[in-house]
């Protein structure tokens, strides 16, 4: 292997987190910046991600695939702390295709897990089972793959594409999982269907199935520029989020570790990617929400509509105590504050700083839920930047200096720089402002 993990690291890697509850337009992101990764690497989730890369006229969703693969001399990983839908993988890759018929090399994980038809019908009966406490989550199974993987029964790409061995593996968690479906009211899924259709899934996918552990490793070690993709967003994680209304995986920087095979020194950079307001898909607590006029206009204007679902996003104002708490936990070195157009329809935007929990202020969110949702925020007031079109704004000088003092009040807010910023959805309309915090 080249390199020698002991030694003093300085490398030019880059973890982009998203530090909110996603969809802060991370995929515009790692698309931007993969011109310049050898590797970029998706690390969590599966198909509950929605990537959108906006190339001139052309739009792509990107769900399981890196949003890097768009460039040709760059390797996309499917890292082993994912879990992969076959059918919806080769569709990604047909519709990809379509739209542009080169694209970069695709490598999957022999360790990622499989997502199978069982975990999305269990998915539904176990929101269905939670009634009124349903988590709102996207109906891909996310949740049900990841309890079989913790279970030790999920069934991994390596031996989905293995002939000799899948027929087997199926069958013995096949006669578990129907028992299961049918105990919460569920039908049976037949075997021998299951085992044609998704044997002729695993035999298109075989060639693109490795262990990628080696290839980040040698990369990592070796030097290269290695871009590692986050999907969901820090307040969506199983430990650190807003439990039970998180996703099943570890979006966090620390994710990139342990879901793709490098440890902490081998980071370099972090970028959280921050909407220069918030929004959330599905239940839980949201304090800055605006459940208002104001969170209609963001979500009009915006249009906050998932990418996966075509669900309504909950929309609300910027939350510093929620950004003061990603950028400790995932040791950011610089914002990438997205969107900042959007606000351009309002006279005055607010910030919320701290909240007032029984009347009392703190400066933090509580780890307890019930506690975290009587958080009431206090916010403050800034001017606005109404009218200004910014995208075509270039350079930081190029923004008015409303939004400049914006982006200066988060890194006040915050103790983090602000390095990048987005001001429309193309791989153009970016400003780099410390490159340095980006590659090192
Ligand atoms: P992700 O899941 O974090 O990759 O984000 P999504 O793709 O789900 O949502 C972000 C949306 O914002 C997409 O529709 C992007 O095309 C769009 N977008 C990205 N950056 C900007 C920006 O700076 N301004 C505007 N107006 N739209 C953006
Ligand atoms: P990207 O990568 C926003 C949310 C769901 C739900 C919860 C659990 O596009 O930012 P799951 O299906 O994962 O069990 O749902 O997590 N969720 C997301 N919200 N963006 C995402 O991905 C999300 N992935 C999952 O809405 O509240
Ligand atoms: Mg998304």
């Amino acid at each position: 292997m080249p390199g020698d993990p002991g030694r003093k690291l300085n490398m030019p890697t880059l973890v982009i987190v998203g530090a909110q509850w996603g969809d802060e337009a991370k995929g515009k992101l790692v698309d931007a910046l993969a011109t310049d990764a050898e590797l970029v690497v998706r690390y969590a989730g599966g198909n509950n991600a929605g990537h959108t890369v906006i190339v001139g006229d052309r739009e792509f969703k990107f769900q399981l695939i890196p949003s890097g693969i768009l460039h040709e001399r760059t390797v996309s990983v499917l890292a082993s702390g994912m879990v992969i839908c076959p059918k919806s993988l080769l569709e990604e890759l047909c519709r990809t295709k379509k739209l542009q018929p080169n694209i970069g090399t695709l490598r999957i994980s022999s360790a990622a897990h499989v997502v199978f038809p069982y975990h999305l019908k269990l998915d539904a009966l176990e929101e269905e089972a939670r009634g009124a406490n349903r988590i709102g989550t996207t109906s891909r199974g996310i949740g049900p793959a990841y309890q079989d993987k913790v279970a030790r029964i999920g069934i991994r790409m390596g031996e989905f594409v293995d002939p000799k061995r899948f027929p087997e593996r199926l069958k013995e968690v096949l006669v578990v999982k129907n028992r299961l479906l049918q105990l919460l009211g569920g039908e049976p899924l037949a075997y021998e269907e299951l085992l044609a259709e998704f044997s002729a899934y695993a035999a298109q996918i075989r060639p693109y199935v490795t262990d990628t552990d080696i290839i980040v490793q040698e990369a990592v070690y070796g030097g290269n520029r290695v871009l590692f993709e986050g999907a969901q967003g820090t307040f969506l994680d199983l430990d650190h989020g807003t439990y039970p209304f998180v996703t099943s995986s570890h979006p966090l920087s620390g994710g990139a570790c342990l879901g793709t095979g490098i440890g902490p020194r081998a980071i370099e950079n972090v970028i959280g990617v921050c909407k220069a307001y918030t929004t959330r898909v599905g239940s839980g607590p949201f304090p800055t929400e605006q459940d208002n006029e104001t969170g209609e206009w963001i979500r009009r204007h915006g249009k906050e509509f998932g990418t996966v679902t075509g669900r309504s996003r909950r929309c609300g104002w910027l939350d510093a105590v929620v950004l003061r708490q990603s950028a400790r936990i995932n040791s950011l070195s610089g914002w990438a504050v997205t969107r900042l157009d959007i606000l351009s329809v309002f006279d005055e935007v607010q910030i919320g700083t701290r909240y007032l929990l029984d009347g009392a202020p703190i400066d933090h969110m509580p780890t307890d839920l019930e506690v975290f949702g009587r958080c009431v925020p206090v916010f403050e007031t800034l001017p606005g930047w109404k009218d200004a079109d910014l995208r075509g704004c270039r350079t930081l000088a190029d923004l008015p200096p409303n939004a400049r003092a914006y982006l200066d009040f988060i890194e006040a807010q915050t103790g983090v720089p602000v390095a990048m910023v987005s001001v429309g959805p193309d791989r153009a309309e970016t400003i780099m402002i410390r490159p340095d915090l980006v590659w090192g």
